[in-house]
């Protein structure tokens, strides 16, 4: 590796010296819509239609906030330099030819970008609320860019009307026992956290907001060193692979045994240590979320040795432990219900090592 670079991931476990930490300032309450609608229960959907495109209840900013600034407390105690991007007015209704709508935060950069190697991925996103939320984390992009990063933005869709399945519903998925998805295959879509990277190779799941089309222009941009690999699990409404696959250590896999089966696994993962994770301890009883209580498996790795946890997750916390990772336990449960956990809120810039194969 070229020591002089300040952006440098390849994997999930890699020891950690540079993140970037999101922030709920700002957030407002997406309105609701068909893509919405894919993720998100229909009993929730009273919230969207009292709060959309207001911003969330102070209450509720408040929490979370206080639990990011204590979990860069904590990352910046283990020597690790925390970067926060700058939120925007996501209360303003923005225009673009075919649409107009409010943005909804910066609270989730795992979403967003996508970091392999020295590039950075800039997701193209498949919400209209979240289509300038890249602007948030353009001050950080562009120091990276000076610094000697590779920056690689996907092609924005146009998000029109047709690029929607006006008439997906998500309590029917399967009417002809094939998969729909909100979202179509007309234009490029892709969120970053669809994405988990292992070295060399790069697992993908098509989901609500990641099409085909968006996993293959990934494959045909990011470099011919990587190869990726679609997986699909059994998640009603799939969006973001991270709390169905976590990579702890090269050859450790924890699986989310509600949702993935070793026979979901490709072979190439014979030869690794498939782990269980335990059940969520307390479900996760918000009326709002984007979310489900495996939430709890969605912790972010220091290094192979150690990873940062919800503090409740006393369970998880035990097993981590036996498979020898220390877990640093924080508060983070106000955080849920923006629809994500420790890992979604931050994206690794820089891990120390080199790019290997680790099948
Ligand atoms: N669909 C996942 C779940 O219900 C949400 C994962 C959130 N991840 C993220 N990067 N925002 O558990």
């Amino acid at each position: 590796m070229d020591v002089s670079k300040k952006v440098w991931s390849c994997n999930e476990w890699d020891p950690l010296e540079e993140v970037i930490v999101g922030t709920v300032k700002n957030a407002v309450v997406p309105e609701w819509n068909v893509a919405l609608g894919s993720a998100t229960p229909s009993h929730s959907k009273w919230f969207f239609d009292e709060y959309g495109g207001k911003p969330f209840p102070r209450e509720m900013t408040d929490a979370a906030e206080e639990e990011l600034n204590n979990l860069v407390t904590v990352l910046e105690k283990l020597d690790i330099t925390v970067k926060r991007p700058a939120p925007l007015d996501f209360s303003d209704t923005y225009k673009t030819p075919w649409w107009s709508s409010t943005g909804l935060y910066a609270a989730m950069p795992r979403d967003v970008l996508l970091i392999v190697g020295d590039i950075i991925v800039e997701a193209p996103m498949a919400w209209r609320t979240r289509y300038f939320e890249i602007f948030a984390f353009r001050d950080l992009i562009e120091e990276y860019f000076k610094d000697g990063a590779r920056w690689l933005p996907a092609p924005k869709s146009t998000m029109n009307d047709a690029f929607y399945n006006q008439d997906f519903d998500p309590e029917n998925a399967e009417p002809d026992g094939i998969r729909q998805f909100a979202i179509s295959e007309k234009e490029v879509a892709f969120d970053a956290a669809d994405f988990v990277r292992f070295g060399t190779d790069i697992f993908v799941q098509k989901s609500e907001v990641t099409n085909e089309m968006g996993i293959e222009w990934v494959r045909r941009h990011i470099g011919s060193e990587y190869t990726i690999h679609e997986l699909s699990f059994d998640e009603e409404h799939p969006l973001h692979i991270d709390t169905s696959i976590v990579p702890i250590a090269p050859g450790k896999l924890l699986i989310n045994p509600s949702w993935v089966r070793k026979d979901h696994l490709p072979d190439m993962f014979d030869s690794w240590e498939i782990i269980e994770a335990p059940a969520p301890t307390k479900p996760f009883d918000s009326a709002l979320y984007f979310s489900s209580d495996w939430l709890t498996i969605n912790f972010l790795s220091i290094d192979s040795k150690r990873a940062i946890v919800e503090e409740n997750e006393t369970p998880l916390m035990e097993l981590l432990y036996k498979h020898g990772i220390e877990p640093i336990p924080v508060p983070f449960r106000n955080f849920y219900p923006f629809g994500g956990s420790i890992h979604c809120a931050t994206t690794d810039v820089r891990r120390r090592g080199k790019l290997e194969s680790y099948f």
